[in-house]
């Protein structure tokens, strides 16, 4: 079904789409795709589009390291508000109906591995186990030297954004306070927040896990996402290359050349199609 039919046909859309999968499904692995719209329902704003971080927020200065440090040096109190606007919402979020429809494809043996740019940590919540994070996580930290990686529990981070507040305008104490969170690493190197910049390399490991993932998969779901920030949105073209069939579900209409395209909000549509399978 093309996209310009979606308003016709919407009730039969996820039937059709179910059917992809049932074809699809004893010819290899399903894998999916997910962008900042899965997490939407959750109460997670998107970065793009109306009510999106970055139309409150310039991406350049809030996530890129010239930009946070430049800024942290001359004015901290705008990095802390940041911090303090956005991190409530990752860290209030629940999985919402399409996170948790994902896993139980996922537990059935339906979906082989979801493959996200989300750094909410939502479809582990749900009970995902394959979960491909190419864009890090932002309840971990990395040493920025040796990579190692730990877990960063919720309450630790809601404890440091508090501390920050206090002091948001006081860049010396604020320092104190990050260098208690953002410890230095044994190698000698410093931990810093586990998630992926603008210019920054993707982590190799998740990368070349997708890339095996998309390499043998059967059929893509493509769930919520604007596909503009590569190299992720080139891994949709790269399985369809392969001649891979690809559904995306999207509540905006999109461009990407899918082969079924299913206009509506992920938490309504992935439900409705597992409850078809
Ligand atoms: P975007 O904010 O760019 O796109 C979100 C997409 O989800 C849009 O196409 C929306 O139409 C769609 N959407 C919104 N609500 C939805 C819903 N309930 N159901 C289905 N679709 C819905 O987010 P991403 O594509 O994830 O990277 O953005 C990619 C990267 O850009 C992010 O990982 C982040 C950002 O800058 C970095 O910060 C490096």
């Amino acid at each position: 079904m093309r996209q310009d039919d979606v308003g016709n046909n919407a009730e039969m859309i996820p039937e059709e789409a179910a059917n992809y999968i049932k074809n699809n499904f004893n010819k290899g692995n399903i894998a999916c795709m997910t962008g900042a719209g899965i997490s939407a329902e959750s109460g997670i704003p998107t970065f793009r589009g109306k009510g999106g971080l970055w139309e409150k927020y310039r991406p350049e200065i809030y996530a890129t390291t010239m930009g946070l440090v430049s800024t942290f040096e001359n004015k901290p109190e705008k990095i802390v508000d940041f911090l303090n606007d956005f991190y409530p919402f990752l860290l209030n979020a629940k999985p919402n109906p399409g996170h948790i429809a994902l896993a139980v494809m996922q537990k059935e043996g339906i979906l082989k591995a979801v493959v996200t740019q989300n750094i909410d940590s939502l479809h582990q919540q749900a009970g995902s186990r394959s979960v491909i994070e190419l864009h890090g996580n932002a309840f971990r930290i990395r040493c920025t030297d040796c990579l190692k990686t730990i877990a960063c529990e919720k309450d630790r981070i809601k404890e440091m954004v508090e501390l920050l507040k206090m002091y948001r305008r006081q860049r010396l104490q604020l320092l104190r306070i990050l260098s208690r969170y953002f410890p230095k690493c044994e190698c000698g190197g410093r931990f810093r927040i586990d998630i992926v910049l603008f210019g920054e390399t993707l982590p190799p490991d998740a990368l070349k896990e997708a890339y095996r993932v998309l390499e043998n998969c059967s059929l893509l779901l493509v769930i919520g996402t604007s596909l503009v920030i590569y190299p992720v949105a080139s891994l949709p073209l790269y399985v369809k290359e392969r001649g891979v069939k690809i559904v995306e579900i999207n509540n905006e209409p999109s461009n990407f050349p899918c082969d079924l395209f299913i206009q509506g909000k992920a938490g309504e549509i992935l439900p409705e199609i597992l409850k078809i399978l």
